[in-house]
């Protein structure tokens, strides 16, 4: 047999890509500030890290998935659900907007006081897809713009710049966003020729600074939005943490305008590896034809396009959480609501330990004191950048994340945020105490 040799191929020429012509929220480095903290923090794995806001693990067991899949199973075949189609349904495409609607509206009906059909439900890709689907069905034109709490999670401000939707920063006061700010913020857009279309907030433990939005300013808030011609977009996956008999009614429940689009999260109540979440969106849609849908359904083409639905096993593992608990995620998420409040506590306790306040001229540290969630705010003498970050990190094992990187219009220099949700008491107050000596010598310096 005769072998002929392989031609010798010419060199690829590869067209070389520049980065700055890819699109803008790809170039933009404030949109790589997440990964170049987490990359930072991780270059010191010994460090104590204050700087995510992972929840805490100490319950995951590999056992309870299939456990809460099959529970989710057998309630289907408890409702006499052919068992043709529970097989289709886990293993085929499955329905855009998802099939577990039902139960998490009983779940809202119990734990937040929302009533709302199942129609009006999206189960998502945790938050993060609800917000793009949300702002994609939302912002129709270039003149709309996006008003936000300020410091604000990445997440909005990451998805809105995805989209090239312009947003508005508006800084919170103690306690969290001030309807009166949010009214000038939406006469200051509007003079400009603009439409302040929607509003962006987490009222409950918000993201970074742990603020909670009092009840006369939720309700003044809502009155706001029906002046302006907002849509509120709430955030809220850390209201399940409230001390006991305090935990306040959502935006959502209070909304009886339709005024409200409510974004859940399943990642702190349940496990963010499943990446679910949803959108409530009840708002009635009237077609040309005189056709009546929700929000939520019509929103679904935007759902179909971004994911064309969400995971069956996703949906099954929380579906069974759900069921198993009775759609009683409060009581579900008890035990974990102290492990949060006794962590916040510990955190409290070893600043005021470390920042005595009659000695503040000498290290001029002060901070908030949040009543539950996974984050609280340090205010400190000196510039609290990723390079601050770094040196505290490796040279004294302790990380955090810098406020600059969570203010949408500038701010934030010297503070940074402590994310205490995933330490234990222990290295909480080893970690402070690691802050303590590295806020010294900065202050030295
Ligand atoms: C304010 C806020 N919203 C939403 C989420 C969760 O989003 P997802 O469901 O996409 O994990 C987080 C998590 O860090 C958050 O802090």
């Amino acid at each position: 047999m005769t072998v002929t040799p392989v031609q010798e191929q010419p060199p690829l020429q590869r067209t070389p890509l520049l980065r700055t012509s890819l699109h803008a929220g790809i170039v933009d480095p404030e949109m790589d500030s997440m990964r170049l903290l987490s990359e930072t923090a991780m270059k010191f794995p010994e460090a104590l890290s204050f700087s995510s806001g992972a929840p805490y693990d100490g319950n995951h067991d590999l056992a309870n998935l299939s456990h809460y899949v099959e529970r989710y199973l057998r309630h289907l075949r408890d409702q006499g659900v052919p068992e043709q189609r529970i097989t289709r349904l886990l293993f085929q495409y499955g329905p855009v907007n998802g099939f577990i609607q039902d139960e998490v509206a009983r779940m809202l009906r119990h734990d937040e006081g929302i009533e709302v059909s199942a129609e009006s439900i999206m189960i998502t890709h945790g938050f993060q897809e609800a917000t793009l689907v949300a702002l994609r069905g939302l912002f129709a034109s270039p003149d709309d713009v996006l008003l936000s709490v300020s410091p604000a999670y990445v997440g909005i401000r990451g998805a809105a710049r995805m989209l090239d939707i312009p947003v508005k920063g508006i800084v919170e006061g103690p306690n969290g966003l001030e309807p009166e700010a949010v009214a000038a913020a939406a006469r200051a857009v509007r003079a400009t020729g603009k439409r302040p279309r929607a509003l962006y907030l987490v009222p409950d433990f918000s993201n970074p600074s742990g603020t909670v939005v009092p009840l006369e300013a939720r309700q003044r808030l809502l009155e706001v939005a029906a002046d302006e011609g907002l849509t509120i977009l709430e955030d809220n996956p850390y209201g399940l943490f409230a001390r006991d008999g305090e935990k306040m009614p959502t935006l959502k429940s209070l909304d009886t305008r339709g005024d409200v689009i409510y974004l859940g999260s399943f990642a702190k109540s349940a496990f963010p590896g499943a990446r679910l979440g949803y959108l409530v969106a009840d708002q009635e849609v009237t077609g040309e034809d005189g056709s009546r849908r929700t929000l939520a359904q019509e929103l679904s083409k935007a759902k179909a396009m971004f994911s064309v639905g969400s995971s069956s096993l996703s949906q099954a593992a929380i579906g069974g959480i759900l069921v198993e608990n009775d759609y009683d995620l409060t009581s579900a998420t008890r035990e974990l609501a102290a492990v949060y409040q006794e962590r916040l506590a510990a955190s409290l306790d070893a600043l005021a330990e470390h920042f005595p306040p009659e000695r503040y001229a000498e290290h001029q540290v002060r901070w908030n004191v949040p009543r539950g969630g996974f984050f609280l705010t340090v205010e400190v003498g000196f510039e609290a950048d990723l390079a601050a970050m770094e040196r505290s990190a490796r040279d004294f094992g302790v990380s955090w994340a810098p406020m600059s990187m969570f203010y949408l219009d500038g701010g934030g220099d010297r503070a940074l945020r402590l994310g205490f949700s995933n330490l234990t008491p222990a290295a909480i107050r080893e970690g402070i105490a690691r802050l303590a000596r590295f806020i010294e010598s900065e202050a030295g310096a």
